[in-house]
């Protein structure tokens, strides 16, 4: 979703801004705007369309050591120039970034700004325009106008500002919004990802909530809303440019599904000591004290909670719900007497799953959140935190970071089942090794996978995943992942449900790809097929080697059963990439998502 930058230094500020929101482009956006305090003062560019777009309209004489910049991912007012940031306050003294929500800002208007023009259709302007009225009416300073602001504002943001007035400071502020202090010699800046300011540092310092920060060339100053002064030191971000380059791959997308066998054998090194895959501590007596764990997550994280279910009850034996992070936090079930509860999330951002986490903090319950990125927002503000160790994953559709969960919480359930005395007859780190070869070896098997993408998906209007337990929940992925790129409406169903009504769907020709891994379903979900081929389906089965049968269109390697998942999503996406170039649709961008989904 939308993506903030601010530099404040010596260099070219312009080129370091676009740069910058070229590496936030992955997180989804549909216009995109700068503004540069030049010497003559501050000069606003802003285009709907890519930063291609945005680079063409800047104008190339320009010169500045200061300067914000902005991805605009619409909620409030269509894509367009006029609503895309920055926005300026009605006189252009002040100039203004943001990424959030502002919920009352209708209130604010209505309440505050009456006789103000409004330039844009944006809940954003409201700031701008409140920080102007402020600084004019009661005759505050900048800071102390943009503290009044932020205090009246319910929502979430994260801000930076410029003031004609003051040529040395970037007034900058967060709330449930990802935004990050990256500091160097001789300039600071200001990103809501690590990635975006990696050319110039990799030196950042987290924000929290509510926090003031007044960015200059040689300084950061962070306050709290109500003006202490608050002290943190920087940390080096893990992170180096070749992470996030495409290299030679077409798609990151490609590039991402290609390093998954690397991520599995990364989870089992991470994850070792002394021979032994281990857990931290306090994290394991959490699960062992815990009568039910909830597990909170959205879209693909959530496919992959639905998968650690059948991990934890069946190698723990721990209950375990899996709740829709945008649901629960509005419509909470009846809670055990001692829950914990689990957030998945690949970028750690998510609002609606943070809203949650929020609510159950407040009634003193414990979370641990697993997820892919350290510092973000969902592993600060929950008591642990097991990291994936994916990598940075730029395409929105996610494929690594999916598979990474997976492990993980295969892994966090074999420990905790082994600390409970449980009896468990494999070992985990051996079958993940497998798994590993497993995906490498159907990733180097793309040519059949475009080659299934255009027999049963070039024209198709629609399509079935059907499979029965594990292979149930990959369905779901599966499917998700198709409708992503490729925009082919897709559903994903367990084997046994479809004649429960969508059956009547199925009409010639119409594609119904079906997993068949796990041994004790397969005659179920064979018969399944039959069902639909009957109605003339056009029917693809994938099926696990050893219990295959002739005429199955694809045969995967052989792994442990409870991993099945591991293996068989990577066909689903490798043939939903295809299906996707197929229809020149942009894999990387899909219309209408973001990377990171940071507005409930
Ligand atoms: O960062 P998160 O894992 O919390 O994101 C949750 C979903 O937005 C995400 O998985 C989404 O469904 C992906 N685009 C799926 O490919």
């Amino acid at each position: 979703m939308c993506g903030i930058v601010g530099y404040n230094g010596l260099l070219d500020a312009k080129e370091i801004l676009l740069k910058g929101l070229e590496k936030l482009e992955y997180r989804g956006y549909d216009s995109a705007g700068i503004a540069l305090r030049t010497n003559e003062g501050i000069t606003v560019f802003k285009e709907k369309g890519r930063i291609a777009d945005l680079r063409k309209a800047v104008d190339d004489e320009v010169a500045a050591g200061i300067g914000i910049g902005h991805t605009r991912w619409a909620t409030h007012g269509v894509p367009n120039r006029r609503n895309a940031h920055p926005h300026q306050s009605a006189s252009g003294r002040f100039t203004l970034v943001h990424n959030g929500v502002i919920e009352n800002y209708h209130l604010l208007q209505k309440t505050y700004l009456k006789g103000i023009p409004m330039q844009s259709d944006t809940d954003t302007e409201v700031i701008v325009q409140l920080v102007e009225l402020f600084s004019n009416e009661e005759g505050l300073s900048t800071v102390e106008a943009f503290r009044k602001t932020l205090s009246l504002v319910h929502g979430s943001y994260a801000l930076a500002l410029l003031d004609n007035e003051d040529e040395e400071t970037i007034y900058v502020a967060k709330n449930k919004s990802p935004l990050l202090v990256g500091v160097g010699e001789n300039f600071n800046v200001v990103a809501s990802d690590a990635m975006a300011m990696l050319q110039v540092t990799d030196q950042f310092i987290e924000l929290h909530d509510k926090e003031v920060v007044l960015v200059r060339q040689g300084s950061v100053e962070i306050s709290t809303l109500d003006g202490r002064t608050v002290e943190r030191a920087p940390y080096t971000a893990e992170l180096d440019m070749s992470d996030i380059e495409k290299g030679t791959y077409p798609h990151y997308m490609l590039k991402e599904m290609d390093e998954q066998p690397g991520v599995v054998r990364k989870i089992i090194q991470s994850y070792e000591e002394k021979g032994e895959l281990a857990i931290d501590e306090n994290i394991l007596a959490a699960l062992n004290k815990a009568d039910r764990l909830y597990i909170i997550a959205a879209g693909t994280s959530y496919h992959a909670g639905l998968v650690g279910k059948e991990y934890f009850e069946k190698i723990a034996r721990i209950p375990v719900e899996v709740h829709i992070s945008s649901e629960f936090g509005y419509n909470m079930p009846l809670l055990s007497e001692n829950p914990l509860f689990i957030f998945i999330s690949q970028s750690g951002e998510t609002a609606d799953s943070r809203q949650v986490l929020v609510k159950v903090k407040e009634l003193g319950y414990q979370a641990l959140t697993i997820t892919n990125v350290q510092g973000s927002t969902l592993s600060r503000e929950a008591d642990y935190t097991l990291l994936l160790h994916a990598g940075p994953e730029i395409a929105v559709a996610s494929t690594k970071a999916y598979v990474a969960q997976i492990a993980v919480l295969a892994l966090a359930a074999y420990v905790a089942g082994k600390a409970r005395g449980n009896v468990i007859d494999f070992d985990l780190k051996q079958e993940l090794a497998i798994a590993a070869t497993a995906i490498e070896t159907i990733v180097d098997s793309k040519d059949v996978m475009e080659e299934i993408a255009a027999d049963y998906l070039k024209i198709a209007r629609n399509a079935f995943f059907i499979g029965r337990n594990l292979d149930f929940c990959v369905s779901l992925e599966g499917a998700l992942k198709l409708k992503e790129i490729s925009y082919i409406q897709a559903e994903g169903f367990a084997g046994g449900e479809l004649k429960h009504g969508t059956i009547a769907l199925i009409e010639e020709g119409t594609p119904v790809f079906a997993l068949v891994t796990q041994e004790q379903v397969a005659l179920n979900i064979r018969g399944n097929v039959k069902e639909v081929v009957a109605r003339g389906a056009n029917a693809c089965i994938i099926a696990m080697d050893g219990i295959q049968e002739d005429g199955d269109r694809l045969v995967i390697p052989h792994v442990h059963t409870l991993l099945t998942p591991l293996v068989s999503v990577v066909p689903l996406q490798l043939i939903s990439y295809y299906a996707a170039l197929h229809r020149r649709c942009d894999v990387d961008k899909p219309r209408n998502l973001a990377k990171s989904v940071t507005v409930e």
